[in-house]
């Protein structure tokens, strides 16, 4: 295998747990939202998947800044609007993985309304990462 086949592999590789996190934390808050509104224990054992999958995308996101510099010896070469999009999803990663942790330990306390308003923040959360991710990709 050529070292290009084995970047991009790994990249790939990265990529794949990448898109199915980001599919993961959209697709648990709405199912917390839509599918089992008024369902305290499916929406607890959901939270606690919401907050793993945040540090998931985190942990693989920062991954693919790792492998860059493995393989090229320095870190992604990106600039202008592409760094403002990345910082997005990190500061929405590091929020929503706190929001998460939070409902974990202390929604047995919330209101419903709070829980909800907690889930409409962890979806926003997640279609903003999203909708970064596009930006990301385009102006790298
Ligand atoms: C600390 C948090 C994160 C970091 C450091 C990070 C970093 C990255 C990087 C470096 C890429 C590759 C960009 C490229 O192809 O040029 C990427 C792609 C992507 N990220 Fe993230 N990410 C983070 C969080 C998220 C979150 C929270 C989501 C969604 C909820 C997300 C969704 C995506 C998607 C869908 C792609 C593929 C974009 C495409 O190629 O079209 N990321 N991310």
């Amino acid at each position: 295998m050529q070292s290009t086949d084995a970047q991009n592999l790994t990249y790939a590789l990265i990529q794949v747990i990448h898109n199915f996190g980001a599919v993961t934390v959209v697709g648990t808050a709405a199912s917390a939202l839509w599918l089992v509104r008024g369902n305290a224990a499916v929406q607890h054992r959901l939270a606690l998947l919401t907050a793993m999958v945040w540090a998931v995308q985190a942990a693989t996101g920062a991954l693919f800044g790792v492998s860059t510099f493995y393989y090229e010896g320095h870190l992604p070469d990106i600039h202008g609007i592409a760094v403002d999009a990345l910082l997005i999803k990190i500061g929405c990663a590091s929020t929503g993985f706190v929001l998460a942790v939070a409902y974990v330990k202390w929604n047995s306390e919330w209101a419903v309304t709070k829980q909800l308003l907690a889930w409409r923040a962890s979806l926003t959360l997640g279609a903003i990462a999203l909708s970064s991710a596009a930006f990301l990709r385009w102006f790298s």
